[in-house]
């Protein structure tokens, strides 16, 4: 490009791992984002929590613990979000957005709960809101979503967008570890916080559901609407079932339009058992993917690094050279803002089960567990036995069900009858089958 570049303030609001890879990343790549953007990127403003840690590559006369300065400031043409949580990155949005600042966001929590408040506050002020690294970090699908895929007749998504627990089950099914052991291997490494609950819960994944959702079906999805299990109760034994039945194990956010009377969203995250010729079977280690299913398009899978400091920062950098280019073309991407939607409550999804249990092993038992399933409207489609002697008093087996796909209403009910029988001893694990 021939001409001057534009300069385009940057005030970033936070300087953890992901707002001091940025600084760094935007230096580096301070050239080639001239030639290729025609603008310069300048941060002027960094809002730290404490202005006496160091960080290197952040030069200390740009840090202040003064957020709302860093908002307010004449020199700041674009606000960068990296702080997390709900407040007071909400409010510093608002005030940058009411004061006609474009915002870019990384924060998954806080537009999962008001994303369509935000997104008209920015569209009323006519500048951007972006969000890309919000959901699955370097991976891009947030703009796919929205720009690409628009003409697309999104019919459901699902993905493993939590690093922290795919690297817990990756651990667990290839090296035998205990849920435990990953667990605090996965802490060592910093993938996993002190308290591991967002991750471990299933709530960070599902409020990249909520957020996915929301872009994919035009509609108002909120982190509260999404179900969740978390991974916690998943045991070695489990890992070991699946993998002998030809499946992995892996936390799926799931988002799928159901037809029916009404169209309906449906949205939630669990642990499943992805069959292994599944995509979605091969994500290893701290990897996320994100399956995409389009009646015109067919099956699309967008993978790579969901979090960490560069990847993310990859992420929120790309948003930042558009919104910059929207500053200096004086124009702003109009971003609709979902309707209301009707969500399917979980007992009418419908899903194929897993399941095992221990039984008395006598003649009749069989019979027992699968009148049971007939009078719920369960179709069995495949079930072995372990162990037993039928010869023996007091013999037991463990018998194991996969069934064709039927309401989780259903599944709840026969699981409930199950119980009551008094050859069932116990129900082992109850696992939702993702066929490849
Ligand atoms: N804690 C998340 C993960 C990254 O483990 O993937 C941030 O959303």
């Amino acid at each position: 490009m021939n001409s001057e570049p534009r300069v385009v303030n940057i005030g970033i609001l936070g300087c953890g791992v992901v707002g001091g890879a940025l600084v760094e990343l935007i230096h580096e790549r301070r050239e080639a984002i001239i030639a290729s953007a025609g603008v310069e990127l300048r941060v002027t403003h960094v809002a730290v929590r404490s202005a006496s840690r160091e960080r290197p590559g952040v030069p200390n006369e740009l840090l202040t613990t003064d957020t709302r300065s860093v908002v307010e400031a004449d020199d700041v043409d674009v606000i960068v979000e990296v702080i997390g949580g709900i407040e007071p990155a909400q409010e510093l949005i608002r005030a940058a957005l009411a004061s006609g600042k474009p915002v870019v966001s990384a924060n998954k929590e806080l537009l999962a709960n008001y994303g369509a408040e935000l997104s008209a506050a920015a569209d009323e002020a006519g500048v951007d809101l972006l969000f890309e690294a919000a959901v699955a970090g370097a991976i891009p699908i947030v703009r796919p979503l929205r720009e690409s895929l628009l003409g697309e007749d999104i019919t459901r998504i699902m993905g493993i967008v939590n690093g922290t627990t795919n690297y817990i089950l990756t651990k667990m099914s290839e090296e035998g570890a205990s849920y435990e052991a990953a667990l605090a291997e996965a802490q060592r490494l910093g993938y996993a916080e002190a308290d591991p609950t967002a991750d471990v819960g299933g709530f960070d994944a599902g409020a990249k559901a909520a957020i996915m959702a929301s872009i994919a079906f035009g509609a108002r999805v909120v982190a509260g609407d999404v179900y969740h299990e978390g991974i916690s109760d998943i045991t070695k034994a489990d890992i070991d079932y699946a993998n002998a039945l030809g499946y992995e194990i892996k936390l799926l956010a799931i988002a799928e339009v159901l037809e029916g009377e009404q169209r309906e969203v449906g949205v939630r995250v669990h642990p499943a058992m992805v069959e292994c010729n599944h995509p979605l079977a091969s994500v290893r280690d701290s990897f996320n993917a994100v399956f995409v299913e389009g009646r015109s398009a067919g099956e699309l899978m967008f993978y790579g690094r969901g979090a960490g400091g560069r990847p993310t920062a990859s992420a929120v950098l790309g948003d930042l050279i558009d919104a910059a280019s929207n500053v200096v073309a004086g124009t702003h991407r109009s971003v609709p803002v979902g309707a209301p939607c009707k969500i399917r409550p979980i007992d009418d999804i419908e899903s194929a089960y897993y399941l095992n249990a221990d039984v008395v092993d006598s003649p009749g038992v069989l019979a027992q567990v699968a009148a049971v399933f007939g009078e719920h409207g369960l179709s069995i489609r495949s079930m072995n036995q372990e162990g037993g002697n039928g010869e023996d008093d007091g013999a037991q087996a463990r018998i194991a069900f996969v069934t064709h796909s039927a309401k989780e209403r259903s599944l709840q009910a026969a699981l409930h009858d199950l119980r009551e029988l008094d050859a069932v001893l116990s129900i082992g694990s109850v696992l939702r089958v993702i066929e490849g």
